[in-house]
């Protein structure tokens, strides 16, 4: 049997599992692992990754409530489809359940038909998201995504050593990449935290600096890596790089602002940026800050070290696109930054 569908079943019930389990395997594509108590089925579920999981509510702690939250704290695990078992009894709990994010619950007693039902129809559902979320035209999307399968399956991954995956991978293609990346992450935290955001919303940044320019990677090396100037056509789909990140990054359950600074970078406050046209407020905080950082680094640091603009050069410049190109708030408490690390230089 090649990949079979992986199922685990929890329940503190034994001869229930058995008999569950069995029921499962006969259907013929499915695997299926037990564990008669909670914890068991909380180490299980991060070890294996299975496609689906069907957990008794009732059992001693930590009971079927408790396993959810825990898988759903967990980033590698909190995508995994829940059904929930529960008695007719368990009303409250069960509403808990759907609110803390479970998919479906069987009432006990059940049919092993109903109960096949639904499993058919929750991993359906799973199967069509996720064809709908891949792009068939980039063979490197395809590689990249088989990449983070395997870092996800990993039991210590998290979502910086994803992006940190990532960024490696972008960087086998654009080798100025990586230089550039760690140079604008820091600068967007300081300015993140010269903007006094919750360290949440500090952390999401981070990780939508780092993998700003993500979508790059679905972009030909004939014109990522074109020395000359680039045609109008060739421009526009350096352009789609937005649009690539984002879909490159939504299915990975990230946080919004990760994604709003894939997608909206390289939007202007004037409404004259893409890949929307968005205007002022309208674009994403995130997105402003990360705009003048990247504007910030690009100019300063070109790739051909006599085109870099000196800092004065690169002040007046912001200063003269603020409101045009950039947030002129943004631009103040930014210059303010760059004015008393100089000051220290000196
Ligand atoms: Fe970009």
């Amino acid at each position: 049997m090649k990949n079979p569908i992986k199922l685990l079943v929890i329940d503190d019930d034994k001869s229930l599992l058995i008999g569950l389990a069995e029921a499962l395997r006969r259907e013929g594509w499915y695997q299926v692992l037990t564990a008669d108590n909670g914890n068991l089925g909380i180490q299980l579920a991060e070890k294996n990754l299975p496609h689906l999981i069907i957990c008794d509510l009732m059992m001693p702690p930590p009971n079927g409530i408790a396993v959810l939250q825990t898988l759903a704290k967990n980033p590698v695990t909190a995508a995994i489809p829940f059904i929930f078992l529960t008695a007719r009894t368990d009303h409250e709990d069960k509403l808990t359940g759907l609110d803390l994010g479970a998919d479906d619950y069987i009432t006990k007693p059940f049919s092993k038909d109903e109960l096949m039902i639904r499993v058919r129809t929750l991993l359906r559902r799973k199967d069509l998201t996720e064809s709908m979320e891949r792009s068939n035209s980039e063979e490197e999307i395809n590689l990249l995504r088989a990449e983070i399968r395997n870092i996800m399956q990993s039991s210590a991954a998290n979502h910086n050593q994803l992006a940190e995956a990532m960024i490696q991978m972008l960087s086998l293609r654009d080798s100025q990449t990586e230089v550039h990346v760690r140079r604008v992450v820091e600068l967007s935290n300081k300015l993140a935290r010269e903007l006094g955001l919750g360290e949440d919303l500090i952390q999401q940044i981070y990780l939508g600096s780092l993998l700003h320019d993500i979508g790059k990677i679905g972009i030909p090396d004939s014109i990522l890596q074109k020395e000359q100037a680039l045609t109008d056509e060739e421009h526009s789909v350096i352009m789609t790089h937005t649009s690539l990140g984002k879909l490159i990054l939504q299915p990975l359950g990230l946080a919004p602002a990760v994604i709003e600074i894939a997608y909206y970078h390289h939007e202007r406050w004037d409404g004259g940026g893409y890949p929307e046209g968005l205007e002022g407020e309208n674009i994403p905080l995130p997105a402003r800050i990360f705009s003048i950082v990247d504007a910030w680094d690009t100019l300063t640091s070109d790739r051909q070290s006599q085109n870099s603009w000196s800092q004065k050069k690169t002040i007046a410049h912001l200063r003269e696109q603020a409101g045009r190109h950039f947030d002129p708030n943004l631009v103040e408490s930014f210059l303010a930054i760059i004015g008393r690390e100089s000051k220290e230089k000196r």
